[in-house]
């Protein structure tokens, strides 16, 4: 970039000394889970950044457990960026990308319950999610006594999932071959309503300023 303007965008191979140096600053304090640079490069396609003046100042990730849930990760806007709205554009743009990748929830476990509540998400019972997540939680150093408030998302309606359902349906139909050698025939892929959403899906910008 060259006018230095913030700019929201996905995370890329340079920014992990970057990010992995935000986590630990914070990780500390409890305020996200512990992550090493090994692991953030491997999940990189997942982590959205903004960039301003050549520096990173805010980062997110998305930890995929499946086509059902995912959760928001490693939230953090450096300290004189906040409340400029980054951190409410980082979380609508993972919640973008879970729904451009079908993912029908996203949950986050978190102390600023607000500001995921303004960007849609409803508390919860921290009870309601699979047991393996809490097997990263053990990292914490808060892990004995946590203060973190569980919050989820509904990313895809049940109609849009179904759509996307029956999309992966189709492509699996499409590419079968039958024993005589070749593709079924008048099986057209017709895109759903998410991956049109997913073709013209605008960027999330910050709501204020
Ligand atoms: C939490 C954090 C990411 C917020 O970033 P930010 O850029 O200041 O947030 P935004 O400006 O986008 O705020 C959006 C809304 O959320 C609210 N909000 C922000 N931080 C909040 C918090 N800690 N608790 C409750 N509400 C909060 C804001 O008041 C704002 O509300 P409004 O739209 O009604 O004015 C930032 O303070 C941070 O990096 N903290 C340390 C790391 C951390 O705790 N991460 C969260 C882990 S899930």
């Amino acid at each position: 970039m060259t006018d230095g303007l913030p700019r929201l965008r996905p995370a890329a191979a340079g920014d992990v000394p970057r990010l992995a140096a935000m986590v630990a600053a914070h990780a500390r304090s409890g305020d996200v889970l512990p992550r090493s640079a090994e692991s953030i490069r491997a999940g990189l396609d997942d982590w959205w950044v903004v960039e301003a003046g050549g520096e990173v100042i805010a980062c997110g990730s998305l930890w995929v457990y499946g086509p059902h849930l995912a959760e928001v990760r490693s939230l953090i806007v450096d300290a004189p960026a906040r409340g400029q709205g980054w951190g409410r554009a980082i979380v609508e743009a993972l919640v973008d990308a879970a729904r451009r990748r079908g993912i029908r929830r996203v949950f986050t476990l978190t102390r600023a319950a607000g500001l995921f509540e303004r960007t849609g998400f409803h508390p919860t019972d921290k009870a309601v999610f699979p047991e393996k997540i809490w097997k990263d939680c053990q990292q914490c150093p808060l892990h004995d006594a946590c203060d973190e408030i569980a919050l989820t998302r509904d990313v895809l309606t049940d109609a849009d999932a179904a759509a996307t359902d029956a999309v992966a349906d189709e492509a699996i139909e499409a590419h079968a071959v039958p024993l005589e050698g070749r593709p079924i025939a008048g099986l057209a892929l017709s895109p759903s309503p998410v991956a049109r959403a997913a073709r013209g899906g605008s960027i999330a910008r910050p709501h204020r300023r």
